[in-house]
């Protein structure tokens, strides 16, 4: 019988030149295919004799193994090498530092609103909330503001419709409150602050047309001024962190005080206005059928952003409200 040794060194030639496994596929039919070398040999066992055939059977099924084992090894060797080849295109460069996630924080607003209500809470003060539309009536003529008086123009209004206007000051809320407790057949003392936004006609460094107030309202059947000097200077000495600071009343008109007084505090040698205040006029009183024979209280309107611009230092007040990040996201913690 024909040596069909060299078909192992010939398929390994073959096999080591396929560098996909459809080649090898193909060079694998050479050999072992249907009438490939190896196959034909088999087939030729059936002219040997009987005595020839088991001899020369092994001798074809050793090389047949040598072709397989080479063609198996070949297949490994182009397997290994794609998925080396894959490997290394899809690597991840574990250097690169992971995407921050960015928590946000709270607008220096919302910090300075919390302060006040958290400092005003702890002298037994209630928070009290108010539509931010108004009724003509809430926002002016409860408050002793009648039509066509010039206190109106004090005040920039946006008005939304003949009626309805956004509120100019919290000070409805007072109304509200009031109302509100009189329907539960509650009666004083009522002591509240009403932090919310109002809005005016006015844009510039120190006004926004939307800005921040907290009305302060404490009625009861002896409160006095002296209680409204204590409790505003008592709150901004907190607020600001200084034992010095002190509260100065300079005589002003609000028709739903009486008598009225517009706040300043000091700061750096000199003040500053931070809000008005003033005894609830007996007017206001009335249109909420509370006695004022028998009850007094105080108002107060502070301005918040005035006191979270000198709390962190901020000179335009317009920072607040233009959105920029590099400004806001120093005031998160
Ligand atoms: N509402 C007044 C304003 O916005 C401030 C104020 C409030 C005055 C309460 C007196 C009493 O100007």
């Amino acid at each position: 019988m024909e040596n069909l040794d060299h078909l192992i060194t010939e398929s390994q030639a073959d096999f080591a030149a396929c560098d996909n496994t459809t080649a090898l596929d193909d060079a694998k039919a050479k050999y072992l295919g249907k009438t490939g070398a190896l196959t034909s040999a088999l087939k030729g066992l059936g002219k040997l004799s009987a005595e020839e055939r088991p001899k020369a059977g092994a001798v074809i099924n050793v090389v047949k193994q040598s072709v397989e084992a080479a063609l198996n090894s070949r297949r490994e060797a182009i397997l290994d090498a794609a998925q080396a080849k894959q490997l290394a295109g899809e690597s991840l460069d574990i250097t690169l530092p992971a995407r921050a996630q960015s928590t946000g924080g709270l607008h220096p607003v919302t910090l300075t609103l919390q302060r006040i209500e958290q400092l005003f809470h702890s002298i037994g003060f209630d928070v009290a909330t108010g539509p931010e539309i108004e009724t003509d009536f809430y926002n002016f003529t409860a408050l002793n503001i009648p039509e066509n008086h010039p206190a109106r123009a004090m005040h920039d209004t946006f008005y939304v419709d003949d009626d309805h206007v956004l509120r100019t000051h919290t000070s409805p809320v007072q109304v509200h409150y009031m109302e509100d407790v009189l329907k539960d057949n509650k009666t004083p003392p009522l002591k509240i602050i009403a932090p919310g936004r109002v809005y005016r006609v006015d844009s510039d460094a120190t006004h926004s047309p939307m800005f921040h107030q907290v009305e302060g309202l404490w009625v009861d059947e002896d409160i006095s001024f002296a209680n409204l000097k204590g409790v505003v200077q008592d709150f901004l000495q907190k607020f600001f962190e200084r034992d010095d600071l002190t509260v100065r009343f300079r005589p002003s008109f609000f028709p739903f005080t009486e008598p009225s007084a517009e706040m300043d505090m000091s700061w750096n040698g000199g003040w500053l206005e931070i809000g008005g205040c003033g005894m609830v006029h007996p007017e206001v009183f009335k249109h909420v059928n509370i006695d004022s024979e028998k009850y007094q209280g105080f108002a107060f309107g502070l301005g918040v952003e005035r006191l979270a611009m000198l709390r962190y230092g901020v000179n335009d007040l317009r920072h607040f409200f233009n959105n920029d990040l590099r400004f806001l996201s120093q005031f998160s913690k």
